[in-house]
């Protein structure tokens, strides 16, 4: 039996407790947008590329200290966050994607997400299939399965909601895992198995199109987790792939529906100016299917952001696969896609400068 962590929290107790939602003052709130106004004014542009700012353009003080708390909580507590109050009223898509990458900046090194190598993507529905060979969620209106991002924390800032729909749930894999521990300890052996996720076509130069990795692991008593059923589902119809026995469907299926039991699945709905911030190793998120608003800028919008943490912790051997070292503090995860070029790779390395980490990009380390 593992020590209960505050990550492995049910619904009651993220209910009865919430030091996780943090509320950003007026002035705070405040100065974000003027970092982001004065950073514009400086540079005369705001729709230049994402990866020339840094850190030290965006005058951040006042609200740091909120900011680096959430942080905490995010390692050290409930692995979530939710921090309200981002301003809003008047301000364009183009300044709120700024603002979200603007905290990045302070607090860890983006990662690339797609096939695109996008470090920040707007989450809209562009009627892409979740479904599909080489779909993903964030550009779909489709419920989503409980699933973890691929980087060490996701932020998800929130400019438009849906009128109807598009709820958020989060729930403690080391909750789940427990659960599973205790009632089928055999399930729970089969997850600590390998199972192969398939990388939809996103896979960059060298890497192979799929992976093995177990579903959970456990590294200095904490549970870690990789649950991504699409990804499991898509890998079986590759070619080289290990079928999955019957052992461990069930045993996913099993934890599926224990993520998703009343006690363990939290719900909240993201509203314009919260941001939502999670631990991709114990904390799972889903939301469910949305109808949207007709028109184009009143439509469901967000902007998520992959962050390598500089307090991140050294992960289970069976993660070197994807997240390319399992290292603590060091440059890790994300997808880099098909476009990994010379500019994201000297924003790597500046960036993991700026805040301290360490790069292992090989390319970047053999020329510094
Ligand atoms: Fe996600």
């Amino acid at each position: 039996m593992l020590e209960k962590s505050p990550a492995a929290w049910t619904v009651v107790e993220v209910q009865a407790d919430k030091s996780w939602i943090y509320a950003l003052s007026p002035p705070e709130s405040a100065e974000l947008l003027e970092a982001v106004r004065s950073a514009v004014r400086t540079a005369g542009l705001i729709d230049g590329s994402i990866l020339d700012w840094r850190r030290d353009d965006f005058a951040l003080r006042r609200s740091l200290p909120t900011l680096a708390a959430v942080f905490r909580q995010v390692r050290d507590g409930r692995a979530m966050a939710l921090v309200k109050n981002l301003p809003r009223d008047g301000v364009t898509p183009a300044e709120f994607r700024l603002m979200t990458w603007a905290i990045g900046l302070h607090f860890g090194v983006a990662r690339p997400q797609n096939r695109a190598s996008d470090y920040i993507t707007e989450v809209k529905n562009a009627g892409f299939s979740y479904r599909s060979a080489t779909g993903r969620g964030y550009n779909s209106s489709a419920e989503l399965d409980f699933h973890v991002d691929g980087s060490d924390v996701v932020l998800l800032s929130c400019y438009n909601q849906a009128p109807q729909g598009g709820m958020s749930m989060c729930a403690s894999a080391a909750t789940a895992y427990d659960v599973v521990v205790q009632e089928r300890p055999d399930y729970a052996e089969a997850l600590t198995s390998d199972y192969t996720f398939s990388r939809n076509g996103e896979e960059s130069e060298g890497e192979e199109p799929w992976y093995a990795a177990p579903v959970c692991a456990v590294r200095d008593g904490r549970v870690f987790c990789k649950w991504n059923r699409n990804r499991i589902l898509n890998a079986q119809k590759l070619e080289g792939v290990p079928r999955l026995t019957t052992l461990q469907l069930e045993a996913m299926e099993y934890f599926d529906t224990v993520l998703r039991r009343p006690e363990n699945m939290f719900c909240m709905n993201l509203e314009p100016g919260d941001l939502q911030i999670l631990c991709n190793q114990t904390m799972l998120h889903s939301r469910t299917g949305f109808v949207d608003h007709p028109e184009e800028d009143r439509k469901r919008t967000l902007y998520r952001l992959w962050l390598a943490r500089p307090d991140s912790r050294r992960l289970p051997d069976s993660w070197e696969v994807f997240y390319g070292t399992t290292e603590p503090a060091a440059v890790r995860g994300g997808m880099k896609g098909h476009h990994y070029d010379e500019a994201r790779r000297a924003f790597d390395a500046r960036q993991a400068a700026a805040v301290g980490m360490r790069n292992i990009d090989p390319e970047t380390t053999k020329a510094a």
